[in-house]
């Protein structure tokens, strides 16, 4: 009964930019692959602490995968290792089979790491000098700089003109994070790395920029990566899911797998997306054997579905 509702696509027509014009200059997405890696914070010391340990993992050109677990599972630590920024205690980092980490950069505007909290990265006089920081860096002529910081910050839901010439450190902190998600995008990388990115955004915020950013994924090709704390959003954005706990790898598989298992969530503290509940409720109150939903788009069709056949009750 589920056949033809799309339970990855985000909630809502992806908006449309002018980020089309870019995909024909990006390469396809970076292949980024950990082998066994740990990770050992103040090695050496009293302090020291193992936030990753002997994780093994593969991200294929232009998947789109989540990343969810408890607060302080090693997450950040994850993105920050596999972005090449911080050096493994032991394993291997690769980016298109290339190892990084320690004294081997990653390739130069080859990976975007969105911080969780990016707000902190922020310190030109204005947002569009802030974006367009790293695109000079790289030294593109000034259109060139131009197109990329309007396209970055239109797709964050920006407008140039009305926010450019604004001080960052003027703007809430729910646009202070778009600012510094366009300042990543403009590098044009080939991975995009996130951290948690709908912190401090509204619902209605939340839902356009997860749809901006698989819109961006499948036009461009780009690999993305995003740690994610609400798993309705994760449902919305990953094809692919790996459950992080203690720095170890805890669950891998496909999304709707992991997000529908509730037992599993339940094992590392996480809460199951809105739709696999009410997908539950629904068979409890009807006593039919309705399947999980994962997609917000999903749902609303299986409740019309239910309505028409007199399932349930229609509202009056
Ligand atoms: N710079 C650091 N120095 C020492 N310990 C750290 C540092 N960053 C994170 N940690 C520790 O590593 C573990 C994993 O942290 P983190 O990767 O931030 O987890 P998450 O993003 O899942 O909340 C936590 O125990 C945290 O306290
Ligand atoms: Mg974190």
């Amino acid at each position: 009964m589920q056949a033809g509702i799309d339970s990855q696509a985000g909630p809502g027509a992806p908006a449309k930019t002018s980020l089309d014009a870019r995909q024909t200059s990006t390469a396809p997405g970076l292949r980024l692959e950990m082998e066994s890696v740990s990770l050992v914070y103040q090695a050496g010391t009293p302090f020291a602490s193992r936030a990753l340990n002997e994780i093994s993992l593969v991200v294929e050109p232009g998947e789109r995968l989540g990343i969810a677990g408890p607060v302080g599972s090693g997450k950040s630590s994850l993105l920050a290792v596999l972005a090449g920024m911080e050096a493994a205690a032991s394993g291997r980092v690769l980016h298109d089979g290339r190892e990084v980490g320690g004294k081997n950069p990653p390739a130069p505007g080859s990976i975007g790491l969105a911080f969780q909290s990016p707000e902190s990265c922020l310190f030109e006089k204005t947002v569009y000098d802030d974006v367009a920081f790293s695109p000079r860096r790289q030294g593109l002529a000034d259109g060139e700089v131009r197109r990329r910081v309007e396209e970055a910050l239109a797709a964050t839901g920006l407008d140039s003109s009305r926010f450019g010439h604004k001080s960052p450190f003027s703007l809430s902190a729910g646009e202070q994070r778009r600012v510094a998600l366009a300042g990543v995008m403009a590098v044009d990388p080939r991975a995009l790395l996130l951290d948690e990115p709908t912190a401090y955004l509204d619902p209605a915020a939340r839902r356009e920029l997860i749809a901006r950013l698989v819109d961006l994924n499948r036009r461009t090709g780009v690999t993305m990566v995003m740690v994610g704390h609400d798993m309705q959003e994760l449902a919305a954005f990953a094809e692919r899911l790996v459950i992080i706990d203690g720095g170890r790898k805890a669950a891998e598989g496909a999304a709707k797998t992991i997000l529908t298992d509730v037992d599993l969530l339940d094992t590392y503290g996480l809460d199951p997306p809105g739709t696999v509940v009410l997908s539950r409720l629904l068979s409890v109150a009807t006593g039919r054997d309705i399947p999980a939903v994962t997609g917000e788009e999903e749902a609303v069709g299986l409740l019309l579905r239910l309505m028409a056949d007199g399932g349930i009750m229609s509202p009056p």
